[in-house]
């Protein structure tokens, strides 16, 4: 979360209540297992996208134990397909679970790196009208490269924790020193290239439309 901004994020956080008992265990499994899953203010700016967009096939890059896969199915709503890439067999299989919970079956779980995965969707000329990316924030350009070929007219690409912590404007790390070169500059290019904007929450949320 951005430090900056903290209490106001804190206060939304605070406002938003969860009752689906399986989002709920998802949350506490992240917590107690250090997870990164996305944060609450997100998640809803995430969910309110995906239904007023109308969104009915969503690319996700980072499944992670599937949490945010959920959230998208669940405002995809039943006509809803949603693929997702996750590099960590674990987390793959945590996802499998968490999603055969669910009464979506419109999922498409791959394992692997999203750098090997992509190429191949794109081979098979799939398309899709959100594309959310969430996994290494080294590799957010080279995802996102491949992804916008993807994108349907009209489409969308969300980008979490593209301000990675703040670091972007603040002092680092010095081991983070290639991930915020990389994101700065891929930041730059999305203002010079793409119809982009970017928002200070939560960890940074970039927004990309397919017109340009
Ligand atoms: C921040 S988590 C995703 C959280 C998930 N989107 C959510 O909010 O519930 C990032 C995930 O991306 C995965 N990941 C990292 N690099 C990847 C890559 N090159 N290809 C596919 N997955 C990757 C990590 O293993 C991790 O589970």
């Amino acid at each position: 979360m951005l430090e900056e901004l903290k209490k106001a994020n804190e206060y939304i956080v605070s406002k938003i209540s969860e009752n689906d008992s399986h989002i709920l265990e998802m949350e506490k499994f992240a917590l107690e297992n250090n997870v990164p899953i996305v944060t609450k203010e997100v998640a809803k700016y995430l969910e309110f996208l995906v239904r007023t967009q109308k969104v009915k096939k969503a690319l996700e890059i980072g499944t992670a134990i599937g949490y945010s896969g959920i959230l998208i199915l669940n405002a995809m709503g039943r006509d809803g397909n949603l693929t997702t890439i996750e590099i960590d067999q674990e987390r793959y299989n945590q996802a499998e679970e968490n999603f055969k919970k669910t009464s979506h079956d419109g999922v498409q779980q791959y394992l692997g790196d999203a750098n090997d995965i992509l190429p191949i969707l794109e081979k098979k000329e799939e398309k899709y009208d959100f594309i959310f990316i969430d996994a290494s924030k080294g590799q957010y350009q080279k995802f996102f490269e491949v992804a916008y070929k993807m994108l349907e007219k009209d489409g969308m690409i969300f980008i979490d924790n593209i301000m990675f912590r703040g670091y972007l404007y603040n002092e680092y790390p010095k081991r983070f020193k290639t991930i915020v070169t990389k994101l700065d500059k891929f930041i730059d290019y999305l203002y010079e290239e793409h119809d982009f904007v970017l928002l200070p929450f939560g960890d940074g949320v970039g927004l990309i439309s397919s017109k340009n």
